[in-house]
C-alpha cells in the first residue's frame, strides 16, 4: 500500500499546484532535482569530464535501474534526450539496413503519436511504400486478430502504442508480439512505451519487440531531456545505427571501423549527465514504490475523475478498452478554453490537439481534448475539486 502523505512530502510541487498533467511532464520528487542539481554542481567544482568520470558507477547504475524497470538486460539500454529520440533511433536503423521496395507495407496502431507516424509517411514517400493504421476490435483498442489477417511477406514495420498520449486505453502489445511471431512475420517491431512507464508494468521480454521507446518525464517522474531506447538482439545482430559518431563506433583503421556493444551503439558522445542522473533516480524511485502499487492507485484515481466527469452536462468522456491508464480523456464545446480556466484556477491538465494523432482523432470526430492525468501523489479531494472547478466552467 502506498503512503500517499509520503509521496506528497517527496513532491514539493504538490504544495502549489493540483498537477493532473503527469502524461505531458509529472511533479518531480525532490530526489530527481537534487540528483540533477547535485551533478551540476560537480561539474562548476570540477568540471564537466572530471564529474563525468566521478560518476561513472552511478552512470552504469541508471543503466541497470532501466533494465530492471523493463526486464532487459541493461546492455540493451540506450540513454537518450527524448521518447522520439529512442524511437527515431531505432528506425534509422532499420531504414538504413533494409532495402524497402515499393509495395512494403508499414502498419501502424490506430491511435500511433503523430512523431511516430510522420517518419514512416517520409520512408513510405521516399520507397513507394505504405503506412496503414491497425484497425480498433469492438472495445476501441488494437485489433490483434485484424492485425494477424493484415500480416504477409510485404509488411516491414510494424509499430504500436503501448499507451496513446490522447486516449485512455492499453494496448495489448504482448498480444502484437505474439501475432508477429506465430505468422513468421519478418517485420521491425517498434514498441512506444512513452506513456506506460512508470504507471504500468512493462515487460519487454514479453512483449517481444526489437525496439521499445520511452521518455523519463511523464509518469515516471524524471526531469525533461530525457529517454531510453532498448532493443532486440535483431537490433543489434541485423542493424547499424546510422550516422554514428565516436561513442556509437570506433575508427579503428584509415578506412574501418567498429560498432560499440550493446544498446551504447544508438548513443550519442555529448549528454547530459547530471539529466540522465536524474532519470536514473527517478526509475530507482518508481521501483521503491513499487510499479504494481503505482498502478493501482493511478487506475483508481483516474476511475473517480471518469466517474464524475461523466456526470458532468456537456462533457463526454473519449476514454475506450475495457483496461485504462491513468490518461482522461473528454471533449467538450470548448477543450482548449478550459484548460486555460483550470490552469487559472490552479489545476493543470492539457489540451490534445488532432494533430497529435491525426487518424485516432478523425476515425472518433473528435477536434480537440481535454487531458486529465493523475498520479499516484494526488489526492482524491484533488480529483472531486477539479470536478467541482470543471462544473462550474461547462
Ligand atoms: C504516446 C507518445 N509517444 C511519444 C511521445 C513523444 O515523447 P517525447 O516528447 O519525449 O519525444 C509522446 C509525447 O507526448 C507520447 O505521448
Amino acid at each position: 500500500m502506498l503512503d500517499v502523505a509520503r509521496l506528497r512530502a517527496d513532491t514539493p510541487g504538490c504544495a502549489g499546484v493540483i498537477h493532473l498533467n503527469n502524461a505531458g511532464a509529472a511533479l518531480q520528487p525532490s530526489v530527481v532535482t537534487d540528483t540533477v542539481v547535485a551533478h551540476l554542481r560537480r561539474e562548476e567544482a570540477i568540471g564537466g569530464y572530471e564529474a563525468f568520470a566521478e560518476a561513472a558507477d552511478r552512470l552504469a547504475a541508471v543503466y541497470a535501474a532501466v533494465g530492471r524497470l523493463v526486464n532487459v538486460d541493461p546492455e540493451r539500454v540506450a540513454l537518450v534526450e527524448s521518447a522520439t529520440a529512442a524511437w527515431d533511433r531505432g528506425l534509422q536503423a532499420i531504414a538504413f539496413s533494409e532495402d524497402f521496395e515499393p509495395g512494403d507495407r508499414f502498419l501502424v496502431s490506430s491511435s500511433e503519436y503523430a512523431s511516430n507516424v510522420l517518419p514512416l509517411l517520409q520512408l513510405a514517400r521516399r520507397t513507394g511504400g505504405r503506412v496503414e493504421f491497425i484497425p480498433d476490435g469492438p472495445d476501441g483498442t488494437l485489433d490483434v486478430e485484424a492485425l494477424g489477417e493484415m500480416l504477409d511477406e510485404r509488411v516491414r514495420i510494424v509499430s504500436v502504442n503501448h499507451a496513446p498520449s490522447q486516449n485512455g486505453l492499453l494496448n495489448d502489445v504482448v498480444g502484437v508480439g505474439d501475432t508477429l511471431r506465430i505468422h513468421g512475420s519478418p517485420a521491425w517491431y517498434l514498441v512506444d512505451a512513452c506513456q506506460s512507464v512508470g504507471q504500468l508494468p512493462v515487460d519487454m521480454g514479453r512483449i517481444g519487440c526489437d525496439v521499445l521507446s520511452a521518455t523519463g518525464r511523464k509518469f515516471l517522474r524524471g526531469p525533461r531531456g530525457t529517454g531510453f531506447l532498448v532493443v532486440s538482439q535483431r537490433m543489434l545482430d541485423d542493424t547499424e545505427p546510422f550516422p554514428v559518431d565516436l561513442h556509437a563506433a570506433t575508427w579503428t583503421t584509415e578506412e574501418e571501423y567498429a560498432l560499440s556493444p550493446g544498446g551504447r551503439r544508438f548513443e550519442s558522445w555529448e549528454k547530459s549527465c547530471a539529466l540522465l542522473l536524474g532519470m536514473g533516480a527517478a526509475v530507482e524511485y518508481a521501483l521503491a514504490c513499487g510499479i504494481g502499487e503505482l498502478r493501482e492507485r493511478i487506475a483508481f484515481l483516474a476511475e473517480r475523475l471518469r466517474a464524475g466527469l461523466r456526470e458532468i452536462d456537456g462533457v463526454v468522456v473519449r476514454d475506450r478498452g475495457e483496461v485504462r491508464t491513468g490518461i482522461v480523456t473528454f471533449s467538450a464545446a470548448d477543450p482548449a478554453a478550459i484548460v486555460s480556466a483550470l490552469r487559472a484556477n490552479g489545476i493543470n491538465t492539457s489540451f490534445s490537439p488532432p494533430d497529435y494523432a491525426r487518424h485516432d482523432f478523425s476515425a472518433h470526430g473528435v477536434t480537440g481534448l481535454v487531458r486529465m492525468s493523475p498520479h499516484a501523489y494526488n489526492t482524491e479531494s484533488e480529483i472531486d475539486h477539479t470536478l467541482t472547478t470543471l462544473r462550474s466552467l461547462v
